[in-house]
């Protein structure tokens, strides 16, 4: 395992373009339960009932108001040494005038506290609400509602600013991480069970376009196989110890 981190951090250190899409799992040892890991139930819910335009449409109130809660959960949560790292490699890697692009499935924003610049949210965010109707967005509350809160422009009922199972990614976003994915020398993979489209085929992209890729998981996941470097443990051990020296 150590002369697997080497060769990925020596990877990093020499990469003009990296890339890294984070999951879940990097969040996990921020108190986040990941999607998958608890038996299909998150936080008491289905994720069919609270992650698709079908369970909103059924039980709207019951959903904002879910949302709502993990909102105020937030307050509590801090990001965690993996998230500090992945800020760290950013200011590294644009400190010697390359490119880094962190594109994430996540909707908590840990990586934006962390100190992580122009992260690409591809399944939207959980700080803002935004309008079923216009463009409007506002922040999220964390307090449960009565209601559906209206939009204050237009009237029409707001939604959480999260992208749904069946929903289309944000076009601009998606066409960003792609064609970073495209480009980079080097992919990192973190936390993800890399399964749920379009985001798991950013690897593919990157490995078509010759890229070296890591990949930063607990466990083996579809993409173990296709990845140059393999790392299984934390997320908040193992980047840490990606992080070039600052003479590197
Ligand atoms: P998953 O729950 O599918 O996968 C989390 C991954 O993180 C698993 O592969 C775990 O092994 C790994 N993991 C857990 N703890 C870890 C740790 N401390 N360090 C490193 N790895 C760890 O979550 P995602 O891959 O993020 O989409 O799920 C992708 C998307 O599916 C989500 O964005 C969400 C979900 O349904 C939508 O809601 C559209």
């Amino acid at each position: 395992m150590h002369g697997r981190v080497e060769e990925a951090r020596a990877l990093i250190a020499a990469a003009r373009q990296v890339v890294v899409l984070t999951g879940s799992g990097i969040s996990a040892e921020s108190g986040i339960p990941t999607f998958r890991g608890a038996g299909g139930l998150w936080k008491g819910m289905r994720v069919e009932d609270f992650a698709t335009p079908e369970g909103f449409n059924r039980r709207p109130l019951e959903v904002w108001n879910w949302y709502t809660r993990r909102r105020a959960e937030l307050e509590d949560s801090r990001p965690n040494s993996g998230h500090v790292a992945l800020a760290e490699m950013q200011r590294h890697v644009e400190a010697r005038g390359g490119s880094f692009v962190l594109a994430t499935q996540n909707i908590d924003g840990l990586h934006q506290v962390a100190g992580s610049t122009g992260v690409l949210e591809l399944h939207g965010t959980l700080r803002t609400a935004r309008c079923q109707a216009c463009p409007r967005r506002q922040p999220m509350p964390a307090q449960p509602a009565d209601a559906l809160p209206p939009c204050p422009d237009c009237g029409a009922p707001l939604r959480p600013d999260v992208v749904w199972f069946g929903e289309a990614l944000p076009e601009d976003v998606l066409i960003a991480a792609t064609d970073a994915a495209s480009r980079c020398d080097v992919f990192v993979s973190v936390g993800t069970s890399a399964v749920v489209y379009p985001a798991a085929g950013l690897v593919e992209w990157a490995l078509s376009a010759g890229a070296k890729a890591v990949e930063v998981n607990l466990e083996p996941t579809p993409i173990s196989r296709l990845v140059d470097v393999p790392l299984h443990g934390k997320a908040g051990e193992i980047l840490p110890q990606l992080v070039p020296e600052p003479s590197q």
